[in-house]
């Protein structure tokens, strides 16, 4: 099968690794919207219109089923992305709001996403008596991508983000930007032990796997054959080393503007 994955930059591979762990026979076609990050400090407007782009794009690619890796696209923008594509469209926050058990949660996620409350709406839709607090986080994604993630700088937003959450006490914690999972030994060391982590993207995964199994033509006898291709609208250079770091692969990347029709590569 392939399967069309996208985000603003690197936030996406904590969602490619999880799916390639359960989902391995695939191609994956993986963008990264570089040129235009980071998506969460903008407007609703700007979003849509992104989306928009980035399905054409992605309708120009044959894929079998789409992976929105981004929550702030995924909270604004969901509708643009299932109406442009007709492909199947599996998203980060509904997925994981269906699965929420605890009765007081908090939600870290960038400031357009906070600004929909699409988490607290979709966990409210499933559980209406659950407790739900959002804390937007605008440094953690610039922080994150600067590979500025093992600082005393870092410490203490993270501190400062976390602390109205845990004054209201909450059971679990989502990871409501797919960057955020690539600090998750920072967010541990801070959080009590009795706070869950929720990374999103396990639960998007076992729907993906589940609609991957459904489809009888894609039962391979082929074990763990992974074909991956990326793309990314700017910063070409720098994109292979950080897939390297954090995805153990060192793959070809290609240049594609998203605005261009033809989309060169
Ligand atoms: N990783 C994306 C998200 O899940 C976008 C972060 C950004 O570009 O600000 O929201």
């Amino acid at each position: 099968m392939r399967l069309g994955i996208f985000d603003s930059g690197i936030g996406g591979f904590t969602v490619l690794k999880k799916v390639i762990e359960l989902c391995p026979n695939n191609s994956y076609i993986y963008l990264a919207d570089t040129a235009r990050l980071p998506y969460g400090v903008k407007t609703a407007n700007e979003i849509r219109k992104i989306a928009e782009e980035i399905s054409s794009w992605f309708g120009s690619q044959n894929i079998d089923a789409f992976l929105v890796a981004c929550n702030t696209t995924n909270a604004i923008a969901l509708d643009v992305l299932e109406e442009n594509l007709d492909v199947p469209v599996f998203d980060l926050i509904g997925s994981a709001a269906s699965t929420i058990q605890e009765s007081r949660v908090g939600v870290l996620a960038t400031p357009t996403t906070v600004k929909t409350k699409a988490y607290t709406n979709a966990i409210l839709d499933f559980n209406p008596k659950t407790f739900v607090i959002e804390q937007p986080c605008p440094e953690f994604v610039p922080m994150i991508e600067m590979d500025n993630i093992n600082s005393d700088e870092i410490t203490d937003v993270a501190i400062r983000y976390l602390r109205p959450l845990l004054k209201q006490k909450i059971h679990s914690l989502i990871l409501g930007c797919s960057h955020y999972p690539l600090i998750t030994p920072l967010l541990t060391d801070i959080l009590p032990s009795r706070v869950k982590l929720i990374d999103p993207a396990e639960a998007l995964t076992l729907k993906l796997k589940l609609f991957i199994d459904s489809k009888a033509s894609n039962h391979s006898n082929k074990k763990n054959l992974v074909d991956l291709k990326f793309y990314v609208t700017s910063n070409l250079k720098n994109f292979p080393n950080k897939a390297k770091h954090w995805l153990n692969v060192f793959p070809e990347v290609n240049l594609v503007s998203l605005q261009k029709k033809g989309w060169v590569s």
